[in-house]
Parts: C-alpha cells; structure tokens; sequence
C-alpha cells in the first residue's frame, strides 16, 4: 500500500520495482568486492555485474558496443563529461532554452574558462524550437549541439531526429540530454543520430540515485573528467585510453548499478512505448480534470498532443509552493514546485516570477491518484 501519492516522478521515480531493492541486496552479498581489481571470484562477479549493466542498457538504447557506456552517478555528471570533455577553446555551442541547469551551468563554465561561445535557441509556450532558427545558428566553429529530449518543466518532446541531420550537415558533434526520456520512451541512438545521449538511472530506468551513464560513440575522443585508478594498466601515468576504462576512475556504485539492471529489465518487459502511453494518457485525464479550476494556465504542449508524463501548471492568485504544500500536508500529494533548475524554460512560458507546480507521473501511477489530485487542487483554489 503506498502511504502517498507520488507525482514526483520526473524528480525520481518512486517506488521501484521490488526487483531492484533485491538485485542490490544480492550484490551486495555475492558481488560486494571491488570490481576490475583483483581476480579472485567475488570481483570477476562484481565485474560481471557492471558488464550486465552496460548489455542492458545497450539493448535498451541500440548501442552496438557496450564499452562505449561510461558508467556514473547520474545525468549531471554525464553532462559534464561530454560537454568539458568534447569543448576546446573558442567553441560554439548550439542549445535550447528547455535546457536543464546541469547542461546550462557547464556550458556557462566552458564560456568562462574555455572562451566557448553559446547560442540558445528559443522555445515557444508548447516547448518546441524552430528548426530554421536553430539552423540560422550554425558559424564554421560550432562543435556541439546540446538539446534536452523533453522539458522537465512543459513536458514537450524535442525533435532529435531532425536536429540531429542537421548537426550532422554542419559537422557537430549532437550531444541529448535524455534526463526525462530515458525508459519512459522508445530512444534508440542510431535511428535518432545521437552522439553522445546523458541518461539518469533513478528516473524513467527505475534504478536507485546514484545511478547514470553516459554514451559516447565510437569515434568521439572525450577528456576524461576524472584521472585516478581504473584496475588497468596500472604502470602508465596517464589516463588508459580502452573504454570504458578512461572513463570510469575510482570504485564503482556495483551495487547500484545492480539495481539499475534489473531497473532497466523492468521497463524492457513493460515496453518503452507502453510506458509513454500509460504515461501519456494519464497527463491527458490530468489535464481534463485540472481546466476547471478557475485561473489555471498549464504549461507545454495543449491537450491531444505528445508530451512526456508531467503537467505544470499555475493558478492566478495561488503561490506555487503553497500549493504543492498544502497538497503534500493536507492531502499527502507529493508535487514538486519552484523553478525546478530550468530558469530559461520558465522564461519561456513566462513563469520566471511565479515558479509552477509540476505534477509528474510514472509506470506505476494510477488514474485514481490522478482524480485525487485533481479533487485536491479544486478544493484548495474554491473561492473563500
Ligand atoms: N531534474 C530533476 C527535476 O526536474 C531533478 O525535478
């Protein structure tokens, strides 16, 4: 029985699988050593662990060669390997204002310590980019291409597939921040062009925080974000360069990205497409049932149209965060509310002043919890 409703999925998902908590736990007990240092068995299986991880997620996202996944904590990190990793001096950068911080701030660094130049391409109020506008953007020194698969703010979906050839026509490097797509639709990195994909493992692939990776394709040479020991060629000073060795240094979360496997094996029996629907159809009942509350705007994408598992919205007269309190104290809604570390997105919809309430749904979620919710933001915005 779940003690809350949780619409916080695009924060993390909750609860996981009961066979995650029990891959971790039997790591924990048969691979708890240290793996790719040392050979005696319980490391060859904590190896194998992290190998049936990297198989797993390849399957998932069409990735031919596993060691082209560089395991870690979490999306941020993947994002600051690829994008400190790939910029050199005087780069242009090309993103969109539905970026995350964790693409901004490392972008904003590289501008600072690398002289790296940047161009944000505007979203609309539905959270899409204009293609011919992205393309205007294009100089004979622009090396990457950054572009979040879907707002974790308006929920709409970016077209990958269609910045992707046109990076390739400029020469780019297509760097997708697939934060909240990641398990919670179909993403495949060959049919949509993708270079370099930034996934978290405690979102849409139900593993434990702590958890991510990062793709990167073969012919990418990225500077490692981290230098230190890998279990490999110890004797040579540098970085090794086999992956992904290069770009792993320091022991691992083994048990975690235990649990990440069988995350990922949940949702691969579920199915990627059945996941977005089940998501897809409850945001569309959220909807319904929130536009009768008097002075609501929500955001992203109108009714009827693609949008990954989350609504935000805000209601005239209603402070954000009092609401998404209430909802929690009152009525044990967990919603997440504020600027959700997307300031340009909230520029966008022209809730930079307000913040908004984001009401985000996951696999598990049930239509009943929807209708709760939708009872309870009626009731908190009854006029008094
Ligand atoms: N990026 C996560 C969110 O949108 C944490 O809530």
């Amino acid at each position: 029985m779940k003690e809350v409703i949780y619409l916080d999925h695009a924060a993390t998902s909750w609860p996981k699988p009961p066979a995650v908590g029990e891959a971790m736990l039997h790591a924990l007990d048969v691979a708890g050593a240290n793996p790719g240092r040392g050979s005696h068995r319980m490391a060859v299986q904590a190896s194998r662990v992290l190998f049936d991880t990297r198989k797993v997620l390849s399957s998932l996202f069409g990735i031919s060669n596993a060691n082209d996944i560089a395991l870690g904590s979490n999306t941020t990190e993947a994002l600051n390997l690829a994008i400190q990793g790939h910029l050199r001096e005087g780069d242009h950068v090309i993103a969109t204002m539905a970026e995350h911080n964790s693409v901004r701030r490392p972008l904003e660094y590289m501008r600072r310590i690398r002289n790296v130049e940047v161009d944000y391409v505007p979203v609309n109020a539905a959270g899409d980019i204009d293609l011919v506008q992205l393309e205007r953007l294009f100089r004979p020194n622009t090396r990457l291409v950054v572009c979040t698969h879907s707002s974790n703010l308006l929920g709409s979906i970016l077209p990958i597939g269609e910045i992707s050839l046109i990076s390739r026509k400029y020469g780019a490097t297509f760097l997708v921040d697939a934060a909240q797509s990641a398990g919670i639709m179909p993403v495949d990195v060959q049919q949509l062009g993708i270079d370099m994909l930034a996934f978290p493992g405690h979102k849409g692939l139900l593993g434990p925080q702590g958890t991510g990776g990062l793709y990167i394709a073969p012919e990418l040479d990225l500077e490692p974000l981290l230098h230190g020991g890998t279990g490999s060629q110890s004797e040579a000073i540098e970085q090794p360069l086999v992956r992904p060795d290069r770009y792993e240094a320091g022991t691992p979360n083994t048990v975690g990205m235990a649990g990440l496997a069988a995350g990922v094996k949940h949702v691969m029996e579920l199915t990627p497409e059945a996941i977005y629907k089940h998501e897809w159809e409850l945001t569309q009942h959220m909807m319904q049932g929130l536009s009768s509350v008097a002075g609501i705007r929500m955001l992203g994408p109108e009714l009827g149209q693609p949008r990954t598992g989350l609504v935000s919205f805000t209601v005239e007269g209603y402070d954000s965060a009092q609401l998404a309190f209430q909802l929690d104290r009152r009525y044990g809604i967990a919603v997440r509310s504020g600027f959700h570390c997307t300031p340009l997105a909230h520029e966008s919809a022209g809730t930079t002043l307000s913040g908004a309430v984001r009401a985000s749904v996951g696999y598990s979620t049930t239509s009943q919890e929807i209708d709760a919710l939708i009872h309870a933001v009626n009731e908190l915005t009854m006029p008094r």
